[in-house]
């Protein structure tokens, strides 16, 4: 099923795409990383860079392979490249109307039979898919964060996404090393549904007073074994990310056990995004 993907785009270098294109790179595939701007690229870039690095110092692979796996990202500021894309993976901005735009352009850009996923959160796949002329070939493949740490990866099926789409897709995600697990299309998928209402409420308990961040969090963390507390995991997924997700349930489900905690809005107001500025509900270097 995987046998015809020869080059792998993704769409977004920032924490998402640019750890997506790190495992695909790795897995043996051609990669072409696009975002809209050098700076971005060069920053994922970047960052692939420093954690092959930190492989070969810690003897995962040799620095053979790490130059291999380098020389197989190519990276691009023109959606048009994706023409050479044999699948595309969308890791952009959690924003409907970014990614709306984003697909169309794709569906101009990517031969028929290419199929495009999106890493998406919790936006419906049938929604994006509805943008394309293809939504038969438009699925959720869904990586957690940190991307080449987590071993699960969601897909998810639209109404329309046809079989074939589906086993590829899965396919792939064995490919990269990781689980796949099917999810179908409501708000949140299963990951992002069960996960980020405990977040939500975590920060209803800093907004309420029941406890302080670093309280909560080792409530969390020692008695429950997690392995980070919800407030740090809120702020490495980032705040802008979980609120979006926060609305995204509450208006796909209208009901008020969704509604986001005004705390959380505040800092997204503020800026306060987590660690990606530095700042959220911890303060970072
Ligand atoms: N990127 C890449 N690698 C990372 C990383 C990052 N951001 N953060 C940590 N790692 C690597 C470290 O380099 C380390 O690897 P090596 O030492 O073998 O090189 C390994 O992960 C373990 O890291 P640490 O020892 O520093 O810390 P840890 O044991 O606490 O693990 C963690 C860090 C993997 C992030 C762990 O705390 C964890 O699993 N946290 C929960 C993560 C989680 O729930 N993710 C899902 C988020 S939800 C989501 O992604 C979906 C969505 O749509 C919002």
């Amino acid at each position: 099923m995987t046998d015809n993907i020869k080059t792998f785009g993704v769409i977004g270098a920032g924490q998402m795409g640019n750890g997506i294109a790190q495992v695909a790179a790795t897995s043996g595939l051609n990669v072409i990383m696009n975002d809209i701007s050098e700076a971005f690229v060069e920053k994922g870039l970047a960052n692939i860079t420093k954690l092959l690095t930190r492989g070969v110092d810690k003897g995962r692979m040799s620095a053979e392979e790490k130059d291999a796996v380098l020389g197989r990202i190519r990276t691009s500021v023109n959606i048009g490249d994706m023409a050479e894309a044999d699948f595309v993976v969308e890791a952009a901005t959690e924003n409907e109307t970014l990614k709306f735009k984003i697909f169309k352009d794709l569906d101009e850009a990517c031969a028929a039979p290419v199929i495009l996923a999106s890493n998406t959160s919790s936006i419906p796949i049938g929604r994006i898919a509805a943008q394309t002329s293809r939504p038969d070939k438009v699925i959720g493949m869904h990586f957690m964060n940190p991307v080449p740490v987590m071993r699960l990866v969601e897909v998810i099926r639209g109404l329309a996404t046809e079989e074939e789409t589906f086993k590829t897709t899965w396919d792939l995600a064995g490919k990269f090393g990781k689980t796949p697990a099917e999810a179908n299309d409501y708000p949140g998928f299963i990951a992002n549904r069960i996960l980020l209402p405990m977040i939500n409420e975590a920060v209803y308990c800093l907004y309420h007073g029941v406890g302080k961040a670093e309280d909560i969090d080792t409530v969390m963390k020692l008695g429950m074994n997690h392995p980070m507390g919800p407030l740090a995991l809120a702020d490495l997924i980032g705040l802008d990310t979980c609120l979006a997700i926060m609305e995204t349930l509450y208006n796909g489900f209208k009901d008020s056990k969704y509604r986001p905690c005004p705390l959380l809005r505040k800092y997204v107001e503020a800026g306060w995004l987590g660690r990606k500025t530095g700042r959220g509900f911890y303060e970072y270097q």
